[in-house]
């Protein structure tokens, strides 16, 4: 992958463009699917609020033993990825990381380097960017990061390491449907660490019901995330029900049977009674 500038790239792109969210926050825009990342809050306070803090990433990377891998899944332009990194560096001793970030679009983190002056966490950590950019990995003591370029439906299955920790931030169900399956989910869970490995668990900004039933269908025991902008809700996911926050609960488990949106995109209509089935005897077991 070739070097680019980090000051001389024109601001203007056909795909995507700097904007002002509602919050004030400096965020980006893919003008194609029409969605705004991190929108409204903005890149580093919703990478902290929603991946970094609520999984307790310096409190486990101070804390445990052994190499500690996070899937950064939807690279994109790196600023959940950047606030591990910037984490990581914050805990005087900590066990080794291994980041492996997925992204088959790489022109979006080029364009948001392009533009590095807008977005001031990217500062301590241009040289990594473009880094991984060029050469598909970084390093320094302690820290490993790599990326996978390319589909991820594709690539996870063939992936060599498993997971302790999971940002999933895909652009929304409405454009990126198909990274919202349970047939995805399934991928994902088998590459996650069981309890007995460490355990792991998954984040991301949905709170819809159908996303939810998707995770639960994939074999992943799932939560309420803590809220972050405008969103009073998100999720958290893990291998074992001990790992949750807030498991989901009866008021969720009415909601479900009211819901009209409660099955995963990849349910066929003759298979709906059976992830009913399947989701209250979830539900029961809780
Ligand atoms: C909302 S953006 C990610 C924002 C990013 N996490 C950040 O912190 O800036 C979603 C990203 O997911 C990527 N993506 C969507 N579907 C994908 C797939 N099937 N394989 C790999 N990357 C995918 C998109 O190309 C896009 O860059």
């Amino acid at each position: 992958m070739p070097g680019r500038s980090l000051l001389s790239a024109p601001v203007s792109h056909p795909l995507f463009e700097i904007v002002t969210t509602t919050a004030g926050a400096v965020s980006i825009r893919n003008k194609i699917v029409n969605e705004i990342m991190h929108n409204p809050v903005g890149p580093w306070v919703e990478a902290n609020a929603l991946y970094i803090h609520q999984s307790r990433l310096a409190e486990r990377l101070a804390e445990g033993e052994g190499e500690f891998v996070i899937f950064d899944v939807g690279l994109g332009a790196a600023a959940n990825a950047i606030a591990a990194l910037s984490c990581a560096r914050s805990v005087p001793h900590h066990r080794p990381l291994r980041m492996v970030s997925f992204e088959r679009e790489m022109e979006l983190l080029r364009f948001a380097l392009d533009n590095a002056e807008a977005f001031a966490h990217f500062g301590p950590f241009q040289q990594a960017l473009s880094a991984l950019l060029e050469t598909g990995r970084w390093s320094e003591p302690g820290i490993v990061w790599e990326l996978r370029e390319g589909d991820f439906l594709d690539l996870i299955d063939a992936e060599p390491h498993r997971a302790h920790l999971i940002f999933f931030d895909p652009y929304s169900p409405k454009v990126n449907q198909d990274m919202w399956t349970s047939a995805c989910f399934a991928k994902l869970r088998a590459k996650s660490r069981d309890l007995s490995e460490g355990g792991a668990d998954l984040y991301t900004y949905s709170q819809a019901t159908g996303i939810r039933v998707a995770l639960i269908k994939a074999g992943f025991d799932v939560g309420y995330g803590l809220p972050t902008g405008l969103k009073h809700q998100t999720t958290q996911a893990a291998t074992s029900r001990s790992l949750l926050r807030a498991p989901l609960d009866q008021p969720w488990l009415e909601r479900y049977r009211r819901s009209h949106l409660r099955y995963p995109y990849d349910c066929r209509a003759e298979d709906q009674a059976s992830v009913d089935a399947l989701v209250e005897a979830y539900m029961t077991r809780a």
